[in-house]
């Protein structure tokens, strides 16, 4: 089975989890693109729910389904988001941000109640980092932002090539925020937790694409099936 067909079976799964007047972040990406098309067939068969979109692509493919699509301003409080990733380790933190969407992904994830990943197996991943993480960064002064993140991030064992994203046409990829994409070839990343701490902690740094503590359930596209993932969050310790 191919990936595309695996992510088709996440994307069929984690529809069944809608229900009438939900509030749905919508991600960004192929697997996401698959969930909003079969959630504008069901909107096509009577379903009512009101969407946010995590991209411009996104709130575009779901108006063409004729899902109504809203603004994280006028509907701030999300139910349920369901998005793709990059990679997902086996506590269920992720790399985000392939698509170029990861910062309007993040804060949609993050104004939700629930987080729903959908992926296909090639996603799981036992150590995060083969794919290259990527950093929204903002134009001014993108040298020394490099220099400045791997000055921090080699005294935390991460070291490779920083590389600015170019678009399809060779230019450099402008994000729906006016930002750009470093995609950071670190090969493996031990520490997660340390690098988005080391990341952050640099101004012109706006959103890491480290997505840790935020899904609650992956759902994972199997040749035989789907699997879930299910996090252990912070807010399931009891104490905590
Ligand atoms: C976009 C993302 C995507 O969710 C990620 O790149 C996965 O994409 P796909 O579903 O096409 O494999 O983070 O910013």
């Amino acid at each position: 089975m191919s990936a595309d067909e695996q992510k088709k079976k996440a994307a069929m799964r984690a529809v069944e989890m809608v229900e009438p007047g939900m509030r749905i972040g919508l991600g960004t990406g192929s697997t996401a693109a698959c969930f909003v098309k079969l959630l504008g067939e069901r909107v096509k068969a009577g379903l009512s729910v009101i969407c946010v979109a995590t991209s411009e692509a996104t709130r575009q493919l779901a108006e063409e389904r004729g899902i109504t699509v809203s603004t994280l301003d006028e509907t701030p409080e999300i139910d349920i988001t369901f998005d793709g990733a990059d990679e997902i380790d086996g506590e269920v933190r992720m790399i985000k941000g392939g698509g170029g969407a990861l910062l309007r992904e993040k804060i949609v994830a993050m104004a939700s109640d629930r987080v729903v990943i959908m992926a296909d197996t090639g996603k799981v991943v036992e150590t995060l980092g083969a794919f290259k993480l990527p950093v929204e960064v903002v134009p001014f002064g993108l040298t020394a932002t490099i220099d400045m993140i791997e000055a921090l991030v080699s005294d935390i064992g991460c070291e490779g090539d920083i590389i600015l994203r170019k678009g399809a046409n060779g230019e450099t990829f402008v994000t729906d925020n006016g930002n750009y994409i470093i995609d950071c070839d670190f090969k493996r990343i031990d520490e997660p937790e340390e690098l988005d701490d080391a990341l952050k902690f640099v101004p012109g740094v706006v959103e890491s694409g480290l997505f840790l503590d935020i899904c609650d359930i992956a759902v994972i596209g199997e040749d035989d099936g789907v699997r879930i993932m299910e996090a252990q969050r912070d807010d399931d310790i009891e104490g905590v």
